[in-house]
């Protein structure tokens, strides 16, 4: 049997397992996909410059995240309704991060419920928050979270409106499947694969998404809870200063995996200038592309604490569930510290701390 020696060589299994509408959801990206085709290739561009004969040994990918020891700077992004992949969706992933000791950050838009998924992680469980039109459901998720366990709260900032996704709305996204958005149901908001004209899940957004958001939202959320807050979906070196400025404890450069605005910069071309702005005041992190161990050498060494992964995780639950989930992680993490070694560096402190003269710059 064929297995993938690599995170990319999942995709390809993926594809063959889901429903091609399925698929082009996980896959696409808003309008010409410009960005998403960017955050890739922006990896690529960038290259390498070793040191050798650095005496190094005892390779350590650990790093500490608000108090917590985990086993490396990888962490999983959120994803919504990976029930459509796999019936087991989040629960899997779940026990796929317990057992790698690294952070998942479960969608507000999970299939099965934050409760439910808590049951599966006690452990390293991260909450990502869309702000809601009504303030009561907003204020009700987070005491939820933190009563369910939860260790952070993610406030994604980048989805007011739902990007273009021509995939979707060509494919008419309009699953006719009992999948719920389990965590809202208590609200009446739970049902999505309603038969309606145009994309079900953007309908679903409109109904349930605050779109007038502003940095009063944040401090409202500040006093409402204890849990760090992270904010993600920041491009802007200004809007970094702001969220400092506004009380965060860290900062996810994300452009939501080129699903929403395109044709923004890759999030690696912006990140040492948001890096400069932060000045490690808050804990700053990177999603968008990364697909190799290479790929998050790069991200650390230019200023992220850590690195969060969306769809290679959902191919790996496409192709083999929890395992395969588990299997994406694994590769990284492996690739990560080849890439360490031949660098020649032992910690992840160590790559932040000298990491910018790995950058080969011939300008
Ligand atoms: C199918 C899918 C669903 C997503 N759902 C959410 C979501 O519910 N909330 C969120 O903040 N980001 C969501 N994202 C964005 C991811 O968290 C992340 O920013 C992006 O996938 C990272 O890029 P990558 O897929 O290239 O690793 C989603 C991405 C995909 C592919």
């Amino acid at each position: 049997m064929f297995f993938p020696v690599n995170v990319n060589e999942f995709e390809p299994l993926a594809q063959d397992k889901l429903l091609p509408e399925v698929y082009d959801f996980c896959r696409g990206g808003a309008n010409d996909e410009i960005t998403l085709a960017e955050n890739r290739n922006a990896y690529d561009r960038i290259k390498l410059l070793p040191k050798v004969l650095t005496n190094r040994e005892n390779q350590n990918l650990s790093i500490e995240l608000f108090g917590q020891q985990l086993s490396s700077p990888i962490m999983i992004a959120p994803t919504g309704l990976p029930g459509i992949i796999t019936s087991e969706g989040e629960k899997a992933t779940a026990r796929a991060a317990k057992a790698a000791n690294i952070v998942m950050a479960l969608s507000m838009m999970s299939n099965f419920s934050l409760e439910e998924v808590s049951q599966e992680n006690h452990h390293s469980l991260w909450f990502q928050l869309y702000l809601c039109q009504d303030k009561y459901i907003t204020e009700s998720l987070v005491q939820r979270v933190k009563k369910a366990s939860y260790t952070a709260l993610i406030v994604t900032v980048d989805t007011i409106a739902l990007g273009k996704r021509e995939r979707d709305l060509r494919n008419q996204f309009n699953l006719d499947q009992n999948l719920q958005a389990r965590s809202l149901l208590e609200y009446g908001l739970g049902e999505i694969f309603k038969k309606q004209e145009g994309s079900s899940i953007a309908n679903h957004s409109k109904k349930v998404f605050k779109t007038a958001i502003s940095w009063q939202d944040l401090e409202w959320l500040k006093e409402i809870t204890d849990l760090p807050i992270i904010i993600k979906g920041i491009l802007n070196p200004e809007d970094a200063a702001l969220a400092i400025q506004h009380g965060v404890s860290g900062i996810i450069v994300s452009n939501h995996g080129g699903r929403q605005l395109d044709t923004t910069p890759a999030t690696i071309d912006i990140l040492p200038e948001i890096a400069a702005t932060v000045e490690q005041k808050v804990k700053l992190f990177i999603d968008g592309g990364i697909r190799r161990g290479t790929d998050i050498l790069k991200a650390l060494a230019l200023g992220a604490d850590a690195v969060l992964i969306g769809r290679p995780i959902l191919w790996g639950l496409a192709v083999g569930g929890e395992q395969g989930a588990l299997k994406v992680i694994n590769i990284l993490q492996e690739e990560l510290e080849l890439a360490m070694t031949l660098c020649g560096f032992s910690s992840i402190a160590a790559v932040k701390k000298y990491g910018k003269e790995l950058i080969y710059s011939n300008s």
